[in-house]
């Protein structure tokens, strides 16, 4: 260990972490990563026997270094097993859902998972938050640079976005209760490859629009960032010592939908990509502005959309979740 304070780092870098909801899409990525890093790594599922987590017993280092265990973030005894022995817990398990029934996941979840971590002895929790707990303010104005110090106001209209700003309050509060270093990961909506077969709800946003599922695109812009840059930013703070009770905005790009779908016909022409904007009146809504300069200091060079959008494609391709249509012409970066 470098240092006494620092979470991980080269001296120490085998010691053991765990990461809830490992078979989800950014979950694998920060597997991946932490295997990489040389960490020991427990992933926790519900079901960790199930084939949609298979891919992890296949990554490079899994064999030597991984192991899955059964958890349920509403279940605190599964909880304190997984995190037994562990000295970093990376809290990504969430349902990614509007239904109002599974809020306490999000919520009481998050409060296990804290509570948990303090009674297993972990000294740094990483929570992956949202930017639905940021961007979300109908007042603000597109002048405002959107930092980590903006918080979400009044994003009671999108569920998702609210219970995970009530989580990211739930293990603030927590963790400053049980004395346990935090830090938290921001993501925008999530795009690249997935190392999982199943389509999660941020791939499919971008499948939607490549088959035209609606035939006008909305009015509105969406922040966006590379799945593996986010996986590399919750490494990067968790080996940070400098970055418990920090919040890290892990946007890439702010795309209006117009830009989107230029984008996606750019590369994929053969693609019934929607070409025409809902008139809803209003002018065009500006792209805000964002700062990602807190990863930026850490070392994190964040993938440019287009790269991103094209190996998404590429991989919904591959896991059979649009068909593949043969262009005329190949796309190119
Ligand atoms: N994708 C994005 O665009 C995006 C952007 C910002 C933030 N995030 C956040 O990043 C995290 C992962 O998102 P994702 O898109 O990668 O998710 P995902 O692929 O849809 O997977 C969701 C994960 O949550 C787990 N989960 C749900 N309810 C659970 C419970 N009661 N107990 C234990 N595990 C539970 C699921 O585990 P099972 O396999 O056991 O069902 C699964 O591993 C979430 O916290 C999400 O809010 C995602």
């Amino acid at each position: 260990m470098q240092s006494s304070s620092k979470a991980g780092g080269n001296g120490d870098a085998k010691h053991l972490v765990c990461v809830t909801g490992a078979g989800s899409f950014i979950g694998s990525w920060v597997v991946k990563e932490l295997l990489l890093r040389g960490y020991r790594v427990r992933g926790t599922a519900r079901d960790p026997a199930h084939r949609k987590n298979a891919h992890l017993l296949a990554l490079d280092g899994a064999g030597e270094r991984l192991t899955l265990c059964r958890a349920d973030v509403m279940h605190g005894d599964s909880l304190r097993a997984a995190f037994w022995g562990c000295r970093g817990v990376f809290h990504i398990a969430s349902p990614v859902s509007n239904d109002p029934e599974l809020v306490p996941e999000a919520v009481e979840g998050t409060r296990n998972v804290i509570n948990a971590a303090a009674d297993a002895g972990v000294r740094r929790v990483v929570f992956t938050s949202s930017y639905g707990a940021v961007h979300m303010d109908p007042n603000r104005s597109p002048d405002t640079v959107v930092t980590t110090t903006t918080t979400a106001n009044k994003p009671a209209y999108n569920l998702y976005c609210c219970a995970k700003m009530m989580a990211e309050v739930a293990a603030t509060e927590e963790a400053a209760r049980r004395g346990l270093e935090l830090a938290v990961v921001v993501p925008a909506t999530t795009i690249g490859p997935a190392l999982q077969q199943t389509l999660n709800f941020s791939s499919d946003h971008v499948a939607r629009f490549l088959m035209g599922a609606k035939p006008a695109y909305q009015n509105a812009v969406t922040a966006y960032v590379d799945v593996r840059d986010v996986a590399r930013a919750h490494a990067l703070v968790y080996e940070h010592p400098e970055a418990r009770s920090h919040r890290y905005l892990c946007v890439s790009a702010v795309l209006h939908r117009a830009h989107f779908v230029r984008l996606l016909k750019d590369l994929f022409p053969q693609y019934p990509v929607t070409a025409k904007c809902e008139d809803d009146g209003k002018p065009r809504v500006r792209e805000y502005r964002f700062s990602n300069q807190k990863l930026g200091d850490l070392g994190l060079e964040f993938t440019d959309m287009r790269t991103s959008l094209y190996e998404t494609v590429i991989c919904l391709q591959h896991r059979g979740h649009v068909p593949v249509i043969v262009p005329r012409h190949r796309a190119c970066l």
